[in-house]
């Protein structure tokens, strides 16, 4: 009966993912949404009956530490997460180049896309809720890539690459701290492709479906040795 956590689920790739692992009754899916005060009609139209629903606005450490919280209670002292997915993430002020980035959208952006999945995996590791070979998946972005960034014309979303490349670091730092406190723990993160959600547009050349499809397909594979690694959803590694 293994255990899942999602960040920002009521809607794009978070919903799809929930949407996908509602379809076994055997996981139980903590599914996570910035307020329960949104529109969940959808999240609500997928989740299983042992799919839970709690708040947590990753942009927010305090919101981040109540989630613990309610996690703690959800799952009830015995159960732990085995999967960790830090999905929730936003672009803001894609016109924005490097020389003219606005620092509040930065910011935000850096709180989101890069706290958020620090501060997740910290408190949700000193409250004791992480499996010992829980797998943690930071959903990054190809304009996270340095190598791949550098070829990129016209440049575009500065600030979000900026962000994303961030937390490709800070997966590097997870795989490797973590280490002595949890020895079979692997994190990784994961560009979702081009995607078809608010974020990705309707421009965009993936369904939902199939990016989450080999997103799950490569988390669900994933070896002890495969840690700090840094994936596109069909199984390809990434250019760092
Ligand atoms: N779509 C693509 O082509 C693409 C490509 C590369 C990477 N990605 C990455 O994939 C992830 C999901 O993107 P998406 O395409 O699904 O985007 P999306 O359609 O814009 O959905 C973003 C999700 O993140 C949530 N979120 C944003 N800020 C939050 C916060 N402070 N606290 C909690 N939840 C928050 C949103 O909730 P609200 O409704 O409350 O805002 C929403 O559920 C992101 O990390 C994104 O950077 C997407």
């Amino acid at each position: 009966m293994p255990v899942y956590c999602v960040t920002g689920t009521n809607r794009g790739i978070g919903l799809e993912i929930v949407r996908q692992l509602s379809q076994s009754s055997d996981n139980t899916i903590i599914a996570t949404t910035r307020s329960l005060s949104s529109d969940l009609t959808d999240l609500k139209a997928v989740a299983s009956s042992s799919t839970h629903i709690l708040e947590c606005d990753t942009g927010d450490v305090a919101s981040i530490r109540s989630f613990v919280k309610e996690a703690a209670q959800t799952l009830g002292g015995d159960k732990k997460i085995d999967f960790l997915l830090n999905s929730a993430g936003v672009n803001l002020a894609s016109w924005q180049s490097s020389l003219t980035l606005g620092p509040d959208e930065l910011h935000t952006q850096i709180s989101i896309n890069v706290i958020g999945p620090a501060k997740m995996v910290e408190l949700l590791l000193d409250a004791g809720l992480l499996s010992r070979d829980v797998r943690i998946l930071n959903m990054t972005s190809g304009l996270g890539s340095m190598q791949s960034s550098l070829g990129i014309k016209p440049r575009k979303c500065a600030g979000y690459s900026i962000s994303k490349a961030g937390l490709n670091m800070l997966t590097v730092h997870q795989s490797e701290d973590l280490k002595q406190h949890l020895p079979g723990a692997v994190v990784i993160c994961m560009d979702p492709g081009w995607v078809k959600t608010r974020m990705g547009g309707e421009g965009a050349v993936l369904e939902p479906h199939e990016s989450v499809g080999g997103i799950l397909r490569v988390l669900h594979a994933l070896k002890p040795e495969d840690t700090g690694s840094f994936y596109l959803y069909n199984g390809e590694k990434c250019p760092w």
